[in-house]
C-alpha cells in the first residue's frame, strides 16, 4: 500500500453534509491533516455548531462554513460560485450528503426529494466544479455510495408512476452515484482528476431519521448497536482523499481500502443516466 499522507497543507477539501454523521468525521480527520475544509451544509445552526467542534478540536482556522442545500438547484449552483470566488484551487470534493426519505416529498424544483439530492445534486455540484479541479490537478472526486444499490428504473426515477418506497429511492439513488462516477471517470480519463465511489459499511449515523414502522422499529436500533462509528465510515473516505496512490487509480467501488467488483458498469444505462441527469439540472 502506498504513502498515505500525513499533512494535507495544501489541499482544499470540499465536504457536503458535514454536520453530522460521516461526513463531519471526514471533515474532522481533513482538518486534522491540516487541509482548508470547506463544510457544505444546509442547516446554519448545525452547520455552526459541527465548524466549532472540529475548529476547537482540530486547531485549524482554515475550515469554513458555506451555505449549500443540495436540494436546491438555486443553492448549488450559488455554492460553487462562492468556492470558485474565494478559492484559486480545489483539490478534493466529497459528495457525502444523503437523505432516506419515509415518504414521498418535492425539492423546491419540483424533483422527488431522494433523487434531487443524492443524485441530481452531487451531478450538478461536480459538474459546476469540473474545470476547477482539472485546473487544481491532482484532483479527486469521492462519492460515497452505499452496498445498497439496486433497482434503479430510468423510466421513473422519481416515483411519479409507483408508489413510494424509502428503501427503493434511497437504494437506486446509491446505485445511480456509483455509475455517474464510473461516467465521470471514462469523461475525465488523462484529466488527473480521479472518481472513486465507496461504501463506509453499516454505520451508526442519523440516515434512517425519517423512517417509520419496520425500519425505523428494528433497523434503527440495529444499526446503533452494530453499526461502525462515524470515524470508523470515514476512514476509507479520508484514505482516499489523501493516499498518494489515489491520484493514480480511479473508476474503482471501495470497501474498507478495498476495491470491489460492481456490476453497474453498462456504458448504455451510464450514458441514459447522464442524459437524464443533465436534462434535470438544465438551468
Ligand atoms: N450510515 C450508513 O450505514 C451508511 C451506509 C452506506 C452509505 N452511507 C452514506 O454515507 C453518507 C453519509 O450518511 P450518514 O450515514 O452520515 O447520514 P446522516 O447522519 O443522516 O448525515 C447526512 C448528512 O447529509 C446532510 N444532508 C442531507 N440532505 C442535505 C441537503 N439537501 N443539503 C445538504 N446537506 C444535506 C445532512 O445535513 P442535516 O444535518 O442538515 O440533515 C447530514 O449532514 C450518505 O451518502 C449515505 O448514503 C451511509
Amino acid at each position: 500500500m502506498g504513502r498515505t499522507r500525513e499533512f494535507l497543507d495544501d489541499q482544499v477539501c470540499v465536504v457536503t453534509g458535514a454536520t453530522t454523521g460521516i461526513g463531519r468525521e471526514v471533515a474532522r480527520e481533513l482538518a486534522l491533516m491540516r487541509a482548508t475544509v470547506v463544510l457544505g451544509c444546509r442547516d446554519a445552526t448545525r452547520g455552526q455548531e459541527a465548524l466549532r467542534d472540529i475548529v476547537e478540536d482540530s486547531c485549524n482556522d482554515r475550515v469554513m462554513l458555506l451555505p449549500l442545500d443540495l436540494a436546491s438547484q438555486a443553492s448549488i449552483r450559488t455554492f460553487a460560485a462562492k468556492l470558485q470566488e474565494k478559492f484559486r484551487q480545489v483539490h478534493v470534493l466529497i459528495n457525502n450528503a444523503a437523505v432516506w426519505m419515509a415518504e414521498r416529498l418535492e425539492s423546491p424544483d419540483g424533483v422527488e426529494l431522494t433523487w434531487a439530492t443524492n443524485v441530481l445534486g452531487p451531478f450538478l455540484l461536480t459538474n459546476l466544479l469540473i474545470e476547477k479541479l482539472k485546473e487544481s490537478a491532482p484532483a479527486r472526486v469521492i462519492n460515497v455510495a452505499s452496498t445498497l444499490a439496486r433497482g434503479l428504473d430510468l423510466e421513473d426515477p422519481e416515483f411519479r408512476r409507483r408508489p413510494f418506497d424509502g428503501m427503493a429511492a434511497y437504494a437506486q439513488s446509491k446505485q445511480a452515484l456509483r455509475m455517474l462516477t464510473w461516467g465521470w471517470d471514462a469523461r475525465y480519463e488523462g484529466s488527473r482528476v480521479t472518481f472513486h465511489a465507496v461504501h463506509p459499511g453499516i454505520v451508526n449515523t442519523e440516515l434512517l431519521r425519517h423512517s417509520k414502522g419496520f425500519l425505523g422499529a428494528v433497523a434503527r436500533p440495529l444499526f446503533r448497536m452494530l453499526g461502525r462509528t462515524p470515524a470508523q465510515g470515514a476512514d476509507t473516505i479520508v484514505w482516499l482523499a489523501s493516499a498518494d496512490e489515489n491520484e493514480r487509480t480511479s473508476g474503482n467501488f471501495w470497501i474498507d481500502r478495498k476495491i470491489k467488483k460492481c456490476p453497474y458498469r453498462d456504458l448504455a444505462a451510464i450514458d441514459r443516466l447522464w442524459a437524464l441527469c443533465s436534462e434535470g439540472t438544465r438551468s
